[in-house]
């Protein structure tokens, strides 16, 4: 008998969850070293944690971590079709946590949940996409000054804690874990690039070699992106508005162009680029007939799906993940996830070897706050080189790989000058 407070599908899925946990954990060899130092320490202990973070068995890991660190946390989903249902049964049967989030929640009942995590009261906020943070700010400006800091883990989310600073409105102070070197340039490029090529395949389960693969935005996702399509047999064509990602792109050897141009050109697109409508219902209405479009960013806006339904006649549910718009002109166009984020909609988001250092950062974000408490301003942080030098360092032990280090002639030939 569960005597918790929660919302979620089927407690009968705890133990299949538990098992997909202990998988996960499996990979998971940074997060484990850190687990093993916090129940020691205890650096949580008595604090209140509220996480807003899509529920996958490698966001569990991450809370069993943090309440081995003595922290009292919930978990509520970061997105209304990402929850993996028997993970969130396993969190509160097997580990005690409780968790609000089910798989194909309602954005009010999604909404009904972040509330939750405000009612929680936290101490510490682990965010994904500023939501609870923005939340809190706007409706219990009061609950907001208790809180020590939050975490944030996607590029939007620190775009929209940068305004927040910049308008001088944040309250606490945050670290922006996705700055760190050891989440962007591993979980954005080769966990987004992977998953979201996953997301496609199990949505669609189509062929990509041979086929014009259009990815909007050139990030650290998008490169990741536009790579494992290329390594698929896929001609890319990538769209920028930044000149040097253009540049770069360009020199990769894709083509680039304007999105009105590869709108008439590509049979998959993929938008990744966390800003609005860059695949927007003029484009989508240009498409070949049987395109497939699919999203990648945090927030279900970059393709317009929503401005596609005045145009359509009908919109057919093929698969799971797939839909098919009938438009008015005849035409089909294939919206994969509902335009929600293809690698946690239609697969199951970065494999645990790439989030364990993302949320390696997530837990040494956490401590850094809470160690430093009063100290710090209500800015932005990014956590310090060393932490991530020591977490690349873990990494490449668990796979086995060593390096050189350098001869006490060559630390002194690079400190001098006069050569
Ligand atoms: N974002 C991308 N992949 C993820 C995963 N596996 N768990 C949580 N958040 C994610």
């Amino acid at each position: 008998m569960i005597m918790m407070n929660c919302d979620i599908k089927d407690i009968n899925l705890a133990d299949q969850g538990k098992n997909q946990i202990e998988w996960a954990f499996k990979d998971m060899p940074v997060l484990k070293r850190i687990q093993e130092r916090f129940i020691k320490e205890q650096p949580f202990k008595g604090l209140k944690l509220s996480a807003c973070v899509h529920v996958t068995k490698e966001t569990a890991a991450l809370c069993v971590v943090m309440k081995a660190g003595g922290a009292n946390g919930i978990l509520v989903a970061s997105n209304p079709l990402s929850t993996q249902d028997d993970v969130a049964a396993a969190l509160v049967k097997h580990y005690g946590i409780p968790v609000f989030g089910f798989a194909g929640e309602s954005v009010e009942q999604y909404k009904a949940h972040v509330q939750e995590a405000l009612k929680h009261e936290p101490d510490i906020i682990i965010d994904d996409g500023c939501d609870i943070v923005s939340m809190l700010h706007a409706q219990f400006p009061q609950a907001a000054k208790k809180v020590i800091g939050s975490t944030e883990e996607t590029t939007t989310g620190i775009t929209r804690l940068a305004a927040m600073e910049k308008e001088g409105t944040l309250m606490f102070p945050a670290v922006g874990v996705n700055s760190s070197m050891t989440k962007h340039l591993y979980d954005n490029r080769y966990g987004t690039g992977q998953s979201s090529m996953d997301g496609i395949l199990r949505a669609a389960n189509i062929l990509i070699a041979g086929k014009t693969v259009v990815i909007s935005g050139y990030g650290w996702c998008g490169k990741g992106c536009a790579m494992r399509a290329k390594a698929l047999g896929a001609n890319v064509i990538v769209c920028e508005i930044d000149p040097l990602k253009a540049l770069e792109a360009a020199m990769e050897g894709y083509r680039v162009m304007p999105i009105a141009q590869a709108a008439k050109e590509g049979d998959i697109f993929l938008a990744v680029t966390g800003n609005k409508h860059v695949v927007d219902v003029a484009h989508l209405l240009e498409m070949k007939d049987g395109v497939f479009v699919a999203n990648a960013g945090h927030f279900d806006w970059e393709v317009n799906v929503g401005g596609l339904r005045a145009h359509t006649t009908e919109i057919k549910q093929i698969r799971p993940s797939l839909e098919e718009y009938k438009l008015k002109s005849g035409k089909s166009v294939y919206v994969l996830a509902e335009g929600r984020l293809v690698n946690l909609v239609a697969a199951e988001g970065h494999p645990a070897s790439v989030m364990d250092m993302s949320f390696a950062n997530q837990a040494l974000g956490m401590e850094f706050l809470v160690k430093n408490r009063g100290k710090l301003e209500n800015r932005l942080y990014t956590l310090p080189a060393e932490v991530d030098e020591e977490i690349a360092a873990l990494k490449l032990k668990s796979m086995g790989i060593e390096i050189d280090t350098l001869t006490q002639a060559q630390r002194e030939y690079l400190n001098s000058w006069d050569v």
